[in-house]
């Protein structure tokens, strides 16, 4: 047992960020437009307006420097699926956006960096959405093995750690990320949505196997947005809706992922909703011939809830809860709870279900509205946030979870999905709000100093 709350030493203190949200340049070197550049702008207020965002795409060489500093071991980003195939179809890439991540990769690897690398972060192109309706399509499932294909092979050599599809069960649910109309009505929306769903899954288990059979040196996983759901009390049916929800949104996306095979109890949830997926044969042993052999986890809270004791049983799971607020937590402005003990909770729960599975923190952040006074940015919580977290996790370790990997959520402030910038939640400052693009200048806030430490001592003890 380790003291001192000591790290292993390979451990890979990482950080996050996703394309769309800190690159900008999005229609610069031949780029096409992506869902996620397109859906914001007019029902957002340009709140996501992804044409600058924090104009990563001109300042990548001055934020890998800013890595150096902090003395990241690892960086996980995302490529911007439309630089490499600008309408998603083509046969061959768009060489202009290839260069773009090699430069990038190469100054990272020169910088001992370790890239771990998201293939599609809510950004599939537009253009195959406006051609066959996007994933909820089965034609979408060629498109994007052709676009993994690609990356393994460009980048392959360098980049050890991919993430296929970051947290598919949020754009399932919100659907609009999908492309999918909002004006159609909801049972229309799911539909199109789980549809989709299934074609993610079968999509990425052709690119695990891919990966394992050509590239057996790296590891690849999903990553999921795992939210560990609590019961607002020791009844066994607020215990049982709490399971029913976590199940549902965040386990039956790691049990198809690690397991090759949908869960019944996933199925049910869709009958439920009079959903009906189609299939074709051999869908099956594509599920259970691809699997992740890692398991990347987006971990920021947790929520509680009830039963709805007069909900129809047969209602969909987001009909049978409610959820309940706890007095005793600390909350962000946006709803999201200061709860470390959940993520020992959370990470114990992950390693009894796939036993020892090596897992990477992939996000994990603490969000505020933030002003630059002074040249400086005092952000305390986030500090305590990450101290807290770190501090779990160290325990989770201790308990015999296998982690390798931690990614605050996020390296550099960025393009919040829900609220643009006013929704912080970066280790350095980016001087730009929604509507004043300013000049985009870097300031390291009170928390990439508290972090550095921690990557310097590979410790919670300076
Ligand atoms: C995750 C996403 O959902 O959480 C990120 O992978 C996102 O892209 C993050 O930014 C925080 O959510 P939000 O809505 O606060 O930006």
């Amino acid at each position: 047992k380790m003291t001192n709350e000591q790290f292993p030493d390979n451990f890979l203190w990482g950080a996050a960020t996703s394309a769309f949200q800190v690159e900008g340049g999005n229609q610069e070197d031949g780029k096409g437009l992506s869902v996620a550049d397109i859906r914001s702008y007019p029902k957002r207020h340009q709140q996501l307006d992804t044409t600058v965002s924090v104009d990563h795409y001109h300042h990548w060489r001055e934020d890998v420097q800013l890595m150096k500093e902090l003395g990241l071991k690892s960086y996980r980003f995302s490529i911007n699926w439309s630089r490499i195939f600008p309408n998603g179809d083509e046969v061959e890439p768009n060489q202009a956006g290839l260069r773009f991540y090699h430069h990038l990769i190469d100054e990272l690897v020169a910088a001992n960096i370790e890239p771990m690398v998201t293939m599609t972060h809510f950004d599939q192109p537009y253009g195959l959405v406006k051609k066959y309706g996007g994933w909820v399509d089965r034609r979408s499932i060629a498109d994007f093995v052709k676009y993994a294909k690609w990356l393994l092979k460009e980048f392959s050599p360098q980049v050890r750690y991919w993430l296929t599809i970051n947290e598919q069960a949020v754009m399932v649910l919100a659907t609009d990320m999908l492309g999918i109309d909002d004006h159609l009505d909801e049972h229309t929306r799911y539909q199109m949505a789980y549809q989709a769903n299934y074609h993610m899954w079968l999509a990425q288990a052709e690119v695990y196997k891919l990966c394992h059979d050509e590239y057996p040196n790296c590891m690849i996983g999903p990553a999921v947005s795992y939210i560990t759901t609590l019961p607002a009390s020791r009844k066994s049916y607020d215990m049982l809706a709490a399971k029913e929800l976590e199940d549902f949104y965040s386990f039956a996306q790691m049990d198809v992922a690690i397991h090759g095979v949908i869960p019944k109890y996933f199925e049910n949830e869709l009958a439920n909703l009079n959903i009906e997926i189609s299939t074709q044969p051999g869908d099956e042993q594509v599920l259970q011939e691809g699997r992740a052999n890692y398991l990347g986890v987006n971990w920021y809270c947790t929520t509680i809830v009830e039963a709805r004791r007069d909900a129809d049983p047969n209602g969909f799971i987001f009909r049978r809860i409610n959820r309940v607020i706890d007095p005793d937590l600390l909350y962000t402005e946006w709803g999201w709870n200061f709860d470390p003990v959940g993520l020992r909770y959370g990470l114990r729960q992950l390693n009894d279900r796939y036993p020892n599975i090596p897992i990477a923190i992939t996000e994990c952040g603490w969000s505020e509205r933030e002003e630059l006074i002074e040249g400086k940015v005092h952000d305390p919580q986030r500090i305590s946030y990450l101290h807290d977290h770190i501090h779990q996790m160290w325990l989770a370790i201790q308990d015999g979870v296998n982690v390798f990997s931690f990614n605050p959520w996020s390296f550099i402030d960025l393009l919040s999905n829900g609220d643009g910038m006013e929704k912080r939640y970066g280790l350095v400052f980016v001087d730009r709000t929604n509507f004043d693009e300013k000049n985009q200048k870097r300031y390291k806030k009170d928390s990439f100093y508290y972090y550095q430490k921690v990557l310097q001592t590979n410790s919670l003890q300076p």
